[in-house]
C-alpha cells in the first residue's frame, strides 16, 4: 500500500512545532542563499490557478528553480479540468507526473477533494476559506523584524475572510491573543471561532481592537469573485480602514501587514501602507523564502 502523502491545505496540518522550524528554516534560507544548494534538482511542482496571481506564482515559480526544480502553471481554460474532466481523474493523472501540486482555488472542497486523490504533496495556495501560504511569510516577517510573536497581541481589522480563518489557526499554532473588528455580517466562521479557543476575541470598534496592539493587519474588503459587491462592501466596512489614526492606538512599535494587493484609501490610508510601520514588502518577499523552506519539508523529509 503506498503512503499517504503530507498535504499543506490548513496552516493545523502543521504542528507548532513545525510551523516554528518552517519560520526559521524561511529565515536562514533568505540569509545563507546557495545556488549549489538543490534538494529539488529534478523535481516538478504543478500548480493549477483558478484565479489571479501575482505573488503566489511567481514566489513558487522562482523558489522551484532556486532549488534546481520547475514548475508548470495550469489554467482551468488550458486544461481538461475547465472542461469538466472529473477533479478524482485530475487528481490521479496530475500526481502521477509530477512531486507536488499547488492549487488556487474557488472553493476549498476543490482543494480537499483533490488531495484525497492525489498520491503527492497537495498545497492550498489560497481558497474562499484559508490563505495557509501568507501566513507562513507573515510569521517569518513578525519573528524577523520583532522576534517571537508568542504572547503578543495582533489586531485583524475587516473581512472575516480566507486570511482572517488563517490568522485565528497562527494564533492557535503561535499562541498570540487575535482582537478582530468586523463589519456585522462579515465576521469569521463560527467552526474556526469555535476552535479557537481563547486565543480570540471580538471588538465593536476598529479602534477597541486596535488599543496595545503588537501588530495590525487587514486585507481587501471585496476578494477575489467578490467583485459584484463592492459597492454593498464599501459601506458596510467604511468605519472599518486601519489609517493613522487606528495606528495610533496600537503600541509604538506595531507593525502593520497586508498580503496585498491593497487598495490604499480603502481598508488601508496611503500613509499607513506607505509608513514605516508598514512591512509589506518584506511579507511579499517571505513568500518566497517561506514557501521554499515549505517545498523542502513536504518533499525532502519523507
Ligand atoms: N498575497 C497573495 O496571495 O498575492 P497574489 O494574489 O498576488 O498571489
Ligand atoms: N482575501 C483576498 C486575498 C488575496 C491574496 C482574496 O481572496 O482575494
Amino acid at each position: 500500500m503506498s503512503i499517504k502523502p503530507r498535504h499543506f491545505i490548513s496552516l493545523l496540518d502543521l504542528t507548532s512545532d513545525e510551523f516554528r522550524f518552517l519560520i526559521q528554516r524561511a529565515i536562514h534560507l533568505k540569509n545563507n542563499r546557495d545556488p549549489d544548494y538543490q534538494p529539488l534538482k529534478g523535481r516538478v511542482l504543478a500548480m493549477i490557478f483558478e484565479k489571479s496571481s501575482t505573488r503566489t506564482r511567481i514566489s513558487f515559480e522562482a523558489g522551484m528553480s532556486h532549488f534546481g526544480g520547475s514548475a508548470l502553471f495550469l489554467s482551468p481554460r488550458d486544461t481538461q479540468l475547465g472542461r469538466g474532466e472529473p477533479l478524482q481523474d485530475s487528481a490521479r493523472v496530475i500526481s502521477s507526473m509530477v512531486d507536488c501540486i499547488m492549487l488556487r482555488t474557488n472553493s476549498h472542497a476543490t482543494v480537499t477533494t483533490f488531495a484525497q486523490h492525489s498520491s503527492v504533496p497537495v498545497i492550498n495556495g489560497l481558497t474562499d476559506v484559508q490563505h495557509p501560504c501568507q501566513l507562513l511569510a507573515d510569521m517569518q516577517t513578525y519573528f524577523e523584524h520583532r522576534g517571537d510573536i508568542k504572547n503578543k497581541k495582533v489586531t485583524w481589522v475587516g473581512d472575516g475572510n480566507n486570511m482572517c480563518h488563517s490568522y485565528i489557526h497562527a494564533a492557535m499554532l503561535l499562541d498570540f491573543q487575535l482582537n478582530i473588528a468586523c463589519p456585522a455580517g462579515y465576521e469569521p466562521s463560527q467552526e474556526f471561532v469555535d476552535a479557537a479557543c481563547g486565543h480570540i476575541a471580538f471588538f465593536d470598534t476598529v479602534l477597541g481592537a486596535a488599543k496595545d496592539s503588537d501588530l495590525i493587519v487587514t486585507d481587501v474588503w471585496a476578494s477575489m469573485g467578490q467583485e459584484d459587491e463592492q459597492r454593498q462592501r464599501e459601506l458596510a466596512f467604511e468605519n472599518y480602514q486601519v489609517n493613522a489614526e487606528i495606528m495610533s492606538a496600537a503600541n509604538k512599535n506595531a507593525l502593520f501587514m497586508h498580503c496585498l494587493p491593497a487598495h490604499r484609501g480603502e481598508e488601508v490610508s496611503a500613509d499607513v501602507i506607505d509608513g514605516v510601520q508598514s512591512v509589506i514588502f518584506d511579507e511579499a518577499e517571505n513568500r518566497l523564502h517561506a514557501q521554499k523552506a515549505l517545498l523542502e519539508f513536504l518533499l525532502c523529509n519523507q
